[in-house]
């Protein structure tokens, strides 16, 4: 394990990184001043209230409260470590990232504690009297008591200061820091986060209780509810179910990685002991890295709906830098409105480990999803395929695993694979000792995937070939395209305009009169 980073090197880093490179080809920003405006990553809204500020190199979002520093950004909304994040920052400069030799402060174990104590609190009142129901819900979805009991799964009763009392030798602010009790707003009263949910306890690889996610079994809203990241709970990194995985099978080989709780669960009643679940976030790069540090094979099955495909694809991203010959990645594709839980329940296990084996290796899956919408009977299809691609593939560490994917490519691009190996490694030099615009343009040149219009454009070529030579024309003069941003954001900032109205805001202003 390594060190801690030096304080100082991380205020170091923090002077040399600009935040807008960091946060610009995650998120399209509009500068005003100083400040750069858009859409808020981290919650969902239609007007910009998301701020990036380059004096003071921090963002915030006065609708959701979101702020911090570029670090912070990278950490929630690319889901990495804090040390992931500084490595990150400091790869985009060409810095080297120092450790001190003395480890960090070990974690708080009276957290662990608490934890521990509300799991057998949750538990004890799942087997009394209050449970009938919620036990009713678990038998209806097919589990039975004692792989409930293997999970750990509990009840956190109706009121508002259940778990409060039965922990009340414990200090009070321990339960706030756990996760378990929440603060009310300004005001010094808390209450159970947990109520009238059935409860499973999310364990660390080490079977400490870290945290729970909460379900309804009767009507309410929402679904779930989550434990916050505490100090002991960190999303981005933890696996539901990893823990139990590894205590049913010695010698773990693979993993398959579902969305649900209910999908972990589930699967375990079938005689699937092997999958995990993230804890409601998408699967990011340390998930795989913890995964990869206890199997070498891992299979993504996500639901069968646009969010479940989404997810994989995101998940081909996030896992390209841990693979390698020995770590993969395989995925399963499940019919439209199916999950794991649907799945096992009705067509049964043997049925299930028959998808697993048919299971489609990363490789394939990726080049398949690139090619869509693409002609690959012309040159310019093939050499299409080749530029997306390089971004994932620079991605990729270098080895076997990457020429395998290279050459695979190169086969169906009709294009030479020493070439495509070279446009992939071009944007994968270090940007030692340029200049931040430097390094800033190098890092845009990766980001077609971000730019919509740019990546419709790319995938739909045949739309430009269709088009009106005018229209054609003006679409590749900057002029032309500079005015019809400008008249474009306005139609978004204040949507139903008529040509009147448009032409009114923008009669005089130059480039618009010829
Ligand atoms: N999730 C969440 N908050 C919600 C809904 C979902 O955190 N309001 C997370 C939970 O971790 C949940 C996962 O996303 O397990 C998958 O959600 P979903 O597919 O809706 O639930 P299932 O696990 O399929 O649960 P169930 O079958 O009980 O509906
Ligand atoms: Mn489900």
């Amino acid at each position: 394990m390594a060190g801690r980073i030096p304080e100082s090197f991380i205020n170091d880093l923090l002077g040399r990184v600009d935040i807008v490179d960091v946060i610009g080809p995650c998120v399209q920003l509009r500068k005003s001043g100083r400040n750069h405006k858009g859409l808020c990553p981290f919650h969902d809204e239609k007007t910009p209230s998301f701020n990036v500020n380059e004096d003071r190199q921090t963002f915030h979002c006065f609708g959701c409260e979101a702020h911090g520093t570029a670090i912070r950004f990278l950490m929630d909304f690319d889901n990495q470590t804090f040390p992931e994040a500084i490595e990150t920052l400091a790869s985009m400069v060409g810095m080297e990232v120092p450790r001190e030799a003395f480890r960090g402060p070990k974690p708080d174990t009276e957290l662990y504690d608490v934890l521990g104590a509300a799991a057998r609190e949750f538990q004890r009142w799942l087997r009394g009297g209050e449970g009938t129901a919620a036990v009713a819900y678990l038998r209806e979805r097919g589990l039975s008591g004692e792989v409930a009991r293997d999970f750990g799964i509990g009840l956190a009763p109706e009121g508002w200061d259940r778990l409060k009392t039965a922990l009340a030798s414990y200090r009070e602010q321990k339960l706030v820091d756990a996760g378990l009790l929440v603060r009310q707003e300004g005001g010094s009263r808390t209450y159970d986060r947990f109520r009238e949910r059935i409860v499973f306890p999310i364990r660390n690889t080490r079977g400490r209780v870290i945290g729970f996610g909460g379900r309804v079994y009767g009507d309410g809203q929402p679904k779930y509810i989550n434990s916050p990241e505490t100090e002991v709970f960190r999303k981005g990194r933890e696996l539901y179910g990893l823990y139990e995985a590894r205590r049913a099978q010695r010698g773990l080989q693979s993993v398959v990685v579902v969305e649900g709780y209910m999908d972990v669960v589930a699967l375990a009643q079938h005689g699937v002991a092997n999958a995990v679940a993230t804890l409601g976030t998408a699967i990011g790069q340390s998930h795989f890295e913890t995964l990869y540090r206890h199997v070498n094979l891992v299979v993504c099955c996500f639901d069968g709906d646009d969010a479940g495909r989404g997810a994989a694809w995101k998940a081909v991203d996030a896992a390209f830098p841990a693979l390698s010959e020995t770590r993969q990645l395989k995925f399963v594709f499940l019919p439209e409105g199916e999950d794991p839980d649907t799945i096992i329940r009705d067509q049964g296990q043997e049925h299930f480990r028959a998808l697993l084996d048919d299971a489609v290796p990363v490789g394939e899956y990726f080049l398949d999803h690139l090619r869509q919408g693409l002609d690959l009977d012309q040159a310019d299809g093939r050499a299409l395929l080749a530029e997306l691609a390089a971004p994932h593939i620079r991605r990729l560490p270098q080895g076997a695993l990457q020429d395998v994917l290279v050459n695979d490519l190169a086969a169906r691009a009709g294009l030479d694979a020493t070439a495509i190996a070279r446009s992939a490694r071009a944007t994968l030099e270090p940007n030692h000792g340029r200049r931040r615009a430097e390094t800033s343009r190098a890092t845009q040149g990766l980001t077609i995937g971000n730019k919509p219009l740019l990546k419709y454009v790319v995938q739909y070529p045949q739309l430009i070939d269709g088009m009106d030579p005018t229209v054609r024309a003006g679409l590749a003069d900057p002029a032309d395209l500079s005015l019809l941003a400008d008249v474009v954001r306005h139609l978004v900032e204040e949507p139903g305009m008529n040509t009147g109205t448009l032409i009114g805001c923008f009669v005089g202003r130059a480039g618009y009169d010829d």
